[in-house]
């Protein structure tokens, strides 16, 4: 097997790795998933819980993905071979990458779903910024004159409309398919490099207007003050199971991206960037999404309408309300494309290292089909809205198409996969190789290996049986 030296790919330099992962991490999940949880779940005590889970749980599986991918320098199934091999122990663990894989192929075809109604609020956002322009106002509030049900409409209407959201739909899929086609240092890397500057310039312009013209105070005692009676083991799952999905563990993201860093690079300081910018960008989402739904009196438990009918309610009686929403659309917009390509990238690379096909005909074969299960998503909000695809299981008995795929990935294949992940890396992989590649020894070393060998499995093993069998928490 060569294949560990076919991938002659790789990325520029250690920042290039780093800004392309954060820009897998940072997406949907902080800015859309994270204030919605934290909203619903009364703010403070999941926020504290969540980063608790991030620091322990979320970064020593971080670094043992980053590990596996380095050390192998192929897809995920092939690094998982090379350091079962490297080991001495079966091959067969890589069974997890191939699980993996298939679990970022079915995250994606609902992850473009729901960026593109991200990429419809930008349109919606653009031509009300452009009518303010005409009209000579361009720091007017948003969609002026509309009452609260026309604009939380919106989303109804859109949702009513399959060709809508296929234009959508296809829109994104496309430019995620054309920069992952295009390769690690023409396309991932240059996107990262390009779009993640934009998204932190955006992100903290936007939270500075927030602060001026909204309830900082409110909204920062809301996402920092614990009521410990909010933290409920369903909770304490939900935010388990976000830290997760944030960092982009459990489905072989980060093990594919990893394979491409270069020898020399620090994997331990690597990791903690990564979980630290991640971690700092879903609290800075918190904090500029909250004062401005304070400000107005709405209420921050809305759910998942939060982003896209709380939000642009707001943004009506704000100063410059219309360009701030439609800034705000396009750095979600952005935050997604990074992490799309990252989830098209995790099957495409086994196409590449585990199929031998060329990375156009993988990124093709795989967005295109991603595509499809995207449309059944999609005709699940309207020609489809009866479907119940996995029915007949109690959990996914009253669940929608979009909201199956989520729930069976999310729910199944991703605490699976960390969960494999956790026990291969820290029982399985032999230590000179954990010691060589991660550049780690001693106390950091101890602890790492305790946290990913006891704490990681038994944590996740907890999310995977609450979250199949939710009648064990009463
Ligand atoms: N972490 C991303 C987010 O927060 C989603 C994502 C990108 C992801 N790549 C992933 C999730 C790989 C799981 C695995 O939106």
């Amino acid at each position: 097997m060569v294949a560990a030296t076919s991938t002659a790919e790789g990325w520029s330099s250690r920042s290039a790795f780093i800004l392309a992962a954060i820009g897998a991490a940072v997406g949907l999940g902080n800015l859309w998933r994270f204030p919605t949880l934290a909203g619903e779940s009364g703010g403070g005590a999941f926020v504290i819980f969540y980063i608790g889970c991030v620091v322990l749980l979320g970064l020593p599986l971080l670094l043992a993905e980053i590990f596996i991918g380095r050390a192998g320098q192929t897809d995920a199934v092939g690094s998982i071979k090379v350091v079962a091999r490297e080991s001495r122990v079966s091959e067969r663990w890589w069974l997890f990458g191939g699980l993996g894989a298939m679990a970022a192929f079915l995250i994606v075809s609902f992850y473009s779903v729901v960026a593109g109604w991200v990429l419809y609020y930008v349109g919606v956002f653009a031509a009300d910024f452009g009518s303010a322009l005409m009209a000579g106002d361009p720091f007017r509030g948003a969609l002026a004159g509309e009452s609260q049900e026309q604009i939380a409409g919106r989303m109804g209407d859109l949702f009513a409309n399959p060709t809508l959201l296929l234009a959508m739909h296809f829109a994104f899929m496309g430019v995620t398919l054309f920069i992952v086609a295009r390769g690690i240092s023409g396309g991932i890397e240059k996107a990262a490099t390009w779009l993640m500057p934009a998204f932190f310039v955006l992100l903290i312009s936007i939270t500075i207007y927030g602060a001026i013209v909204g309830d900082v105070g409110e909204a920062a005692a809301f996402l920092f003050t614990p009521d410990w009676s909010k933290l409920t083991p369903e909770v304490m799952n939900s935010a388990l199971g976000q830290a997760l999905f944030s960092l982009s563990l459990g489905v072989a993201g980060i093990i594919t991206y990893g394979s491409y860093i270069r020898e020399g690079t620090k994997l331990g300081s690597t990791a903690v960037a990564i979980a630290f910018a991640d971690t700092g960008v879903a609290l800075l989402a918190g904090l500029m999404i909250f004062p401005i739904v304070f400000a107005v009196g709405l209420d921050p438990a809305a759910g998942p309408t939060l982003v896209f009918q709380t939000l642009p309610f707001a943004f009506e009686s704000m100063p410059a309300g219309s360009l701030i929403g439609l800034l705000f659309f396009v750095l979600i917009l952005v935050a997604a494309v990074t992490s799309s390509i990252s989830l098209l990238e995790v099957p495409t690379a086994w196409g590449v290292g585990q199929m031998g096909w060329s990375r156009t005909t993988s990124a093709l074969v795989f967005g295109g089909s991603a595509f499809v299960i995207g449309i059944f998503c999609l005709l699940g909000y309207n020609v489809l809205s009866d479907v119940r695809p996995l029915g007949f299981w109690s959990i996914f008995a009253e669940t929608d198409i979009l909201d199956t795929v989520d729930g069976f990935t999310g729910k199944v294949m991703l605490p699976l996969g960390a969960l494999a992940a956790s026990l291969f890396v820290g029982w399985k992989a032999d230590r000179r190789l954990l010691e060589t590649t991660t550049g780690l020894s001693g106390g950091a070393f101890a602890v790492w290996r305790f946290l990913l060998a006891w704490l990681c499995p038994l944590a996740v093993s907890i999310i995977l049986v609450t979250g199949l069998f939710p009648s064990v928490l009463g």
